[in-house]
């Protein structure tokens, strides 16, 4: 994954093509994370779209907690009028039906609704899925679409099927920057890139939110009876466990705290989600003591 470098230049043209696309289509369909929707949201989607039918997906549900999926997705089902929650898997293809569905839903009462398809453009920020999404609702392997901020003009209408239409090229939009929370939260999701905040913090946020959230998973997997409130404590339990020393018996932190990244994101600790409706940024605000 390369960074993404969002410059104010970009930011306006990005807007701007998004804005002059938007006119061609009947519906936005804007991917988010379902592990944490809210921070791998646009912060102007709102404002781009306007009144415009939006269908907002919940992507990557699979990998989320569904009681928390089950609560955005009431959540975003009353936020506002024309605008639909769908939460899909599209790396396993599973409930990918339901965006062709929801998309004509959005649209019911429209005057063409008979003799054409619904139109419609995916927009997100970049890794929340947008072209798995495609690929998959395409059902076919596409050329990968690539991280380049905004769209282009030329963009192809694909034909998913007798009643939905899809642009070929997502918009790529950037994420919330001003909010630290977001970015860890994002950041330990591996949907930005790791460089450019401080892995190690971030990781001991990821321990202690889980830690406060999913106990028990963290017990099993690392085989403790107990947790110890102290994050640094844990990760040195762990680290002993799973045997990251340096010489002399130290812990090898940096080694501890990796094993528990890689383990988060592949899965290992099981489904699970870092924000829910009406939280705030919570352990991911401020600086750790
Ligand atoms: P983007 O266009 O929005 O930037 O995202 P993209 O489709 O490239 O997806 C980013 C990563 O997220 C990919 O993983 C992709 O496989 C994974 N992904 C997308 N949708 C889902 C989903 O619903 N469930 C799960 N579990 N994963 C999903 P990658 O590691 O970058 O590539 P690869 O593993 O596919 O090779």
């Amino acid at each position: 994954m390369k960074p993404i470098q969002w410059f104010p230049g970009h930011m306006n043209k990005t807007r701007r093509l998004i804005k002059e696309n938007l006119t061609k289509v009947d519906v936005v369909i804007e991917i988010l994370d379902a592990r944490a929707p809210e921070s791998s949201r646009n912060p102007i989607m709102d404002e781009l779209t306007g009144s415009k039918p939006r269908l907002v997906v919940l992507n990557k549900a699979d990998l989320a907690d569904p009681a928390v999926t089950d609560k955005w997705m009431a959540y975003y089902g009353e936020e506002r009028s024309r605008q639909l929650p769908v939460a899909v898997s599209s790396k396993t293809g599973e409930n990918l039906k339901v965006i062709a569905k929801g998309c004509r839903q959005l649209c019911e009462g429209a005057k063409w609704i008979e003799r054409r398809p619904v139109r419609a453009m995916i927009v997100g920020i970049p890794n929340v899925g947008k072209s798995t999404v495609i690929n998959t609702l395409a059902g076919r392997k596409k050329a990968a679409v690539g991280n380049k901020p905004g769209v282009t003009r030329d963009m192809q209408r694909l034909n998913i099927s007798d009643s939905l239409q899809i642009y070929d090229t997502p918009g790529i939009l950037w994420p919330k920057f001003e909010d630290q929370a977001i970015g860890f939260k994002l950041a330990l999701l591996g949907s930005i890139k790791d460089t450019i905040l401080l892995l190690d913090e971030i990781s001991m946020k990821g321990l202690e939110y889980m830690t406060i959230k999913y106990p028990e998973r963290i017990k099993e997997r690392y085989k403790l009876e107990e947790l110890p409130a102290d994050p640094l404590e844990l990760i040195e339990l762990i680290g002993r466990k799973r045997g990251c020393l340096v010489s002399g018996g130290d812990i090898d932190y940096e080694k501890a705290v990796n094993i528990f990244l890689i383990d988060l994101r592949q899965g290992m600790l099981g489904r699970f989600s870092l924000e829910s409706p009406g939280e705030e940024g919570g352990i991911f605000t401020g600086e750790r003591q």
